[in-house]
């Protein structure tokens, strides 16, 4: 299977002029772009190879919950994937069985699901043994493992610059894939320089992509890597 890179733009471009531009320049088969809510739809309307994905979804249908969004609103706008449970969601308080439910409901409703995962930088101190159990830890509440993707995404790696080494990642990657069975994509500081690293490992399916991928000239050299493989 060819390796796929994911684009989350987090609260990135200001104009869907900007987004759009983006947009066209990541159209490709193995990318999958996921800007910010109000760009979805313009971004859905001028991509020809690449999918779209959301950065994040309520677990319910409808009703009294102001400011979220549901899986069935993305799913009837052409949405094909939804990011849950980002590091950078959980800093602002979501917890492990929010996000199960969230997880849950976006398969229930037909949209592939990128379940975030990863240690912060005092269990990363700890050790390898620390890493596992407190990733472990985030999956005790999952149970739909159909069209579920994880993201390995270890938050001291996260928009950090700090490279994580990659033989640690396949071995924690592997970890995760026992557990899950499911593809597991690796995030945090990836970019046209270390793409190759990570991308070579067998275990690994694909990249989360954050800074690098809304900057075109990077993106489009990590997808020519991408497409090596
Ligand atoms: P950076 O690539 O900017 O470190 O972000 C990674 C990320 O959070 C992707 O979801």
């Amino acid at each position: 299977m060819k390796k796929i890179l994911f684009a989350n733009w987090k609260m990135n471009p200001t104009t869907e002029q900007e987004a759009v531009k983006l947009a066209r320049a990541g159209d490709v088969k193995n990318a999958v772009l996921i800007p910010p809510f109000p760009f979805l739809n313009a971004v859905k309307n001028v991509l020809k190879s690449a999918s779209v994905g959301a950065q994040d979804v309520f677990y319910e249908e409808k009703g009294a919950f102001t400011g979220e969004v549901s899986p069935q609103m993305l799913k009837k706008l052409g949405v094909q994937y939804v990011v849950v449970g980002h590091s950078e969601r959980r800093r602002l308080g979501e917890n492990d069985e929010m996000i199960a439910k969230k997880v849950k409901a976006g398969i229930h409703a037909g949209l592939k699901v990128i379940l975030c995962v990863g240690e912060p930088l005092s269990v990363y101190k700890k050790g390898k043994k620390a890493t596992e159990e407190f990733i472990k830890k985030q999956f005790r509440f999952i149970k739909d493992k159909k069209n579920l993707i994880v993201a390995y995404e270890p938050i001291w790696a996260v928009g950090t610059g700090k490279n994580a080494d990659p033989e640690d990642v396949a071995r924690v990657v592997q970890f995760i894939k026992n557990i899950a069975s499911v593809p597991v994509l690796y995030g945090g500081s990836t970019n046209s320089k270390n793409a190759k690293s990570f991308l070579e490992k067998k275990e690994i399916a694909g990249l989360l992509v954050g800074g690098a991928s809304i900057n075109v000239k990077e993106f489009q050299k990590m997808i020519k890597i991408a497409e090596r493989f």
